[in-house]
């Protein structure tokens, strides 16, 4: 087999074999194909794309690079979530616990990351002596007996997709729906979860920027799901504002803890029973969507998410008293108030801009090496379609330097308020 001739076949629009494509991709990760003909094949299924098949073989591929987590030993069906990524997404923090509360086995590995606050990890590490250091053995132990554990990221999971993802990035090939689905699906699936809700998200802050762009993605990653064995669902959900009210690490755990009370934002609510019902739907534990929603329900009303929370920090050696006493996270030296400066409806708060406000104060990584700074963020106390007067507070800011100009001149131009505006649609679509 030659590298050329699946590059010009692709080239001319024709299929690549499950052989063709294996071919490539063991190649490419041992380092015997070079970076100029894969990113040749990339611009080739940029071009002209890839059917559902191959896009499953291509993730299936990528999976068999290297490592896979066996969750074989964990009873029950393993449900995964993963977010396209979005500003201020405290869901993770949220369903955990919630889905673990209904008896779901929650086993979560996750990562730091880069972006505008911490990955779920650096979240959790704001409560006091949590720790995600973990072994395999204690993270399948606590997931038997207590239904939920996150560990930090172990292993060498889909080298390929690294590898891949690293040259589209410089090659122009990073926007392709086969590309971007089979890299998603990769690396859920090397992660060993049985079945896997996504959020997509679409909007200013989100990597697919109109909703026609999330609907195509979430359908192809549905479908590669579906078809290499994991039950695979999708909500497709606005992310033109950020989500919930906080933007940051404490701030944001703080958040996940009123949500889990029954007394967060509304629609970080409502988005996390839309996910969690799907949860709670494939894991078995409900015969419709409307019967998990219920489920989902009850375990708030009767306090028992919120135990499962405390319970989950308790196992990682974690502060579980930090539930009742949020005085014990992280704080900010200062807090800053941002004044409306005139009448009106708030009628846009750029995601990715109020994202970006919220890493000036140090709340997320720029580099693999910045420090986060656990205590600072964003408090939103208006969002799309709030009416505000002059001089009302429009954000809480949350620092540890007493200078913010910077801050404040950035969400200034990101807060747009007008004659008259409304609250944008947080679930534009269910993808199954
Ligand atoms: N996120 C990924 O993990 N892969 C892509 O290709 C794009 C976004
Ligand atoms: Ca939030």
């Amino acid at each position: 087999m030659r590298m050329v001739d699946l590059i010009a076949r692709k080239r001319d629009g024709k299929e690549l074999t499950t052989e063709e494509i294996n071919f490539f991709i063991q190649g490419y990760t041992k380092g015997d194909i070079p970076d100029y003909q894969v990113s040749a094949l990339a611009m080739a299924i940029f071009f002209q794309d890839m059917n559902d098949r191959e896009r499953a073989d291509l993730t299936m591929a990528m999976v068999h690079s290297g490592e896979t987590i066996d969750l074989s030993g964990i009873e029950g069906v393993k449900v995964d979530k993963h977010s396209t990524g979005g500003v201020g997404d405290t869901t993770t923090l949220v369903l955990a616990p919630l889905v673990a509360a209904l008896d779901i086995p929650v086993a979560k590995m996750s990562g730091r990351g880069l972006g505008h606050t911490g990955g779920t990890i650096d979240k959790l590490e704001s409560i006091q002596g949590f720790d995600v250091e973990i072994t395999k053995e204690q993270f399948l132990h606590l997931v038997n007996e207590h239904k939920i554990a996150v560990i930090g990221q172990t292993g060498n999971l889909t080298p390929a997709d690294k590898k891949l993802y690293a040259l589209r990035d410089v090659t122009g090939t990073v926007n392709s729906i086969p590309l971007i689905a089979s890299s998603i699906m990769s690396k859920k699936i090397a992660a060993g979860s049985d079945a896997i809700v996504l959020d997509v998200k679409t909007g200013a802050g989100a990597f697919m920027k109109t909703t026609e762009d999330a609907k195509e993605l979430a359908h192809a990653m549905v479908s590669i799901g579906n078809n290499v064995g994991r039950k695979t669902m999708a909500v497709i959900s606005d992310m033109s504002q950020p989500l919930g009210e906080a933007i940051g690490n404490a701030l944001e755990v703080q958040e996940a803890i009123d949500t889990l009370r029954g007394k967060g934002p509304k629609d970080l609510e409502e988005l996390c029973l839309a996910l969690g019902r799907q949860m709670v739907f494939l894991a078995g534990k409900a015969s419709s969507l409307e019967e998990a929603e219920e489920k989902l329900k009850e375990v708030i009303a009767n306090g028992k998410a919120l135990e499962k929370f405390k319970e989950f920090i308790a196992n990682q050696g974690g502060d579980p008293s930090v539930v009742d006493h949020p005085e014990k996270l992280p704080q900010a030296k200062f807090k800053i108030e941002l004044p409306a400066r005139k009448s009106g409806k708030v009628a846009e708060l750029v995601a990715d801009e109020i994202g970006t406000a919220a890493m000036l104060l140090g709340a997320g990584r720029a580099t693999k090496e910045s420090q986060i700074d656990l205590a600072v963020g964003l408090m939103l106390n208006k969002k799309i379609g709030d009416a505000v007067e002059p001089g009302e507070s429009l954000v809480t800011i949350y620092a540890n330097r007493e200078n913010v100009d910077d801050v404040i001149q950035k969400l200034y131009e990101s807060i747009v308020i007008a004659d008259d505006a409304v609250a944008p649609v947080l679930v534009h679509d269910i993808v199954t």
